[in-house]
């Protein structure tokens, strides 16, 4: 199994190049199975082992896909063979029940598995399937797979959907299969994240109309088929907030290439409140902290965007173990987000959970350790914490690491760290 092994202690000094958001890219890829017509996808990770996953996906359903240099990525969905999504790809990741609603809304049949992914609680899609039926699917569930259709193979309808619970998937599931159903749906309660707005985005060039963007409600007004496009994916506001969040813990300062911090207003405030300084130049986040300035603890909530978002919250909590005093923790969105907890303890952070609160007791000095975790966001707080930690950190298990962030060892060695990855 491939690990990573750091050694701590370095400042962070330097550029790094933010990718294009992942959580985006996924869903811009099953856009790519609306129409007849390629789609261009521009600044893609093409290096992550998830947008593998959905390449994979995607060629089994019968798209051509091809790549053109290292971040633009084509998806032509002109003859699709077969509208089964099996479980031995769906089950690497969540992101692949998003071909769901545009599979059935172009072809009026879908028979996809229940979907794998990060081990962050049980993660149902009960709200995908309940918005899909009032849009006049069928639903069953068979052997583990959902299985959609439509009666006699017709278009789906449109309807006014209200998500009794805020979730980004849902919303994107259903605001792809809106765009091909017949009439007006509308979305209310909806999640807001940039990843929606910029799938919106990607789904108005190829002809979608759709309003209300970046609001709770949002408004599609269904057409008889979508055409190919060019479109840019929007720079991954995760991947931004966690060099955010490095460079505050070693000291030093990171420019950002193409981060955006206007998608990041949650987290600026606490990093800024901590004593870390965040400003924006000529397109760029420039980040900041003399390291003999000692941090203070503070406290955060996770929340559906614009809130602060449950995919920071352990690499902010491993920021807190550098804090003086304490800092609180809450995380509202999924129930079984501490994996991370026991880990940064065995580095020798002061972490105590309660119920979906954790509190850090910040200004422990953590040394190296062997450590390992079972999701994405959890794994990259560990090699957060490795880099401040005194002697070597050995992170287990990187595969969740590189299911998200592409080339992070390059980008941190760059700016100084010492990080090898052994094979
Ligand atoms: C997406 C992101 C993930 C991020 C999460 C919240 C992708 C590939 N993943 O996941 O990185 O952490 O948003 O910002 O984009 N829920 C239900 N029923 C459903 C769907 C969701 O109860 O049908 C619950 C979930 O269990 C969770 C909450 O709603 O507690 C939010 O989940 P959701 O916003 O749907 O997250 P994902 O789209 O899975």
């Amino acid at each position: 199994m491939d690990k990573l092994i750091i050694r701590g202690g370095t400042q962070l000094n330097g550029e790094i190049t933010i990718s294009g958001a992942k959580n985006a890219a996924l869903k811009h890829m099953c856009a790519g199975l609306l129409s007849a017509e390629p789609l261009i996808l521009k600044n893609m990770p093409t290096k992550l082992r998830d947008i593998g996953s959905q390449v994979e996906l995607l060629s089994h359903l019968g798209c051509e896909i091809s790549k053109d240099g290292t971040s633009t990525m084509t998806i032509d969905a002109g003859n699709i063979t077969t509208k089964d999504a099996p479980y031995d790809i769906v089950r690497k990741m969540r992101g692949s029940i998003l071909v769901l609603g545009p599979l059935v809304a172009r072809f009026g049949e879908a028979r996809v598995s229940l979907p794998g992914g990060c081990a962050i609680g049980t993660r149902p899609i009960d709200l995908h399937l309940d918005a899909l039926k009032q849009l006049g699917a069928e639903i069953k569930l068979e052997d583990g797979y959902v299985i959609a259709s439509t009666p006699n193979g017709q278009r789906l309808k449109g309807a006014n959907i209200l998500f009794p619970k805020v979730s980004v998937g849902a919303t994107e599931n259903l605001m792809m299969a809106a765009t091909l159903a017949e009439g007006q749906t509308i979305l209310a309660n909806a999640a807001r994240e940039p990843e929606i707005e910029d799938l919106g985005q990607c789904l108005i060039a190829m002809g979608a109309k759709i309003k209300g963007l970046g609001t709770s409600t949002i408004t599609i007004e269904g057409v008889d088929s979508l055409n190919g496009a060019t479109h840019t994916v929007v720079p991954d506001r995760i991947e931004t907030g966690t060099y955010m969040i490095a460079v505050a813990m070693t000291g030093g300062k990171l420019r950002l290439k193409n981060g955006h911090l206007d998608h990041l207003s949650a987290l600026v405030p606490p990093l800024e409140k901590a004593g870390v300084t965040v400003h924006e130049e000529d397109g760029d986040i420039i980040v900041s902290r003399d390291k003999n300035t000692p941090l203070k603890g503070t406290d955060i909530m996770t929340e559906p965007h614009p809130g602060f978002p449950t995919d920071l919250q352990a690499q902010f909590m491993a920021f807190l173990t550098q804090c003086e005093g304490a800092g609180l923790i809450t995380e509202t969105i999924f129930e079984n987000r501490f994996m991370h907890v026991p880990e940064l303890v065995r580095m020798g952070a002061d972490i105590t959970v309660q119920g979906n609160s954790a509190i850090v007791r910040g200004g422990n000095n953590l040394k190296g350790a062997q450590v390992m975790a079972t999701d994405l966001r959890a794994s990259v707080a560990l090699v957060l914490a490795g880099l401040v930690a005194e002697g070597e950190t050995t992170v287990n298990r990187i595969y969740h690491l590189e299911r998200g962030y592409e080339d992070i060892a390059g980008k941190l060695t760059a700016c100084g760290a010492i990080i090898h990855k052994i094979d």
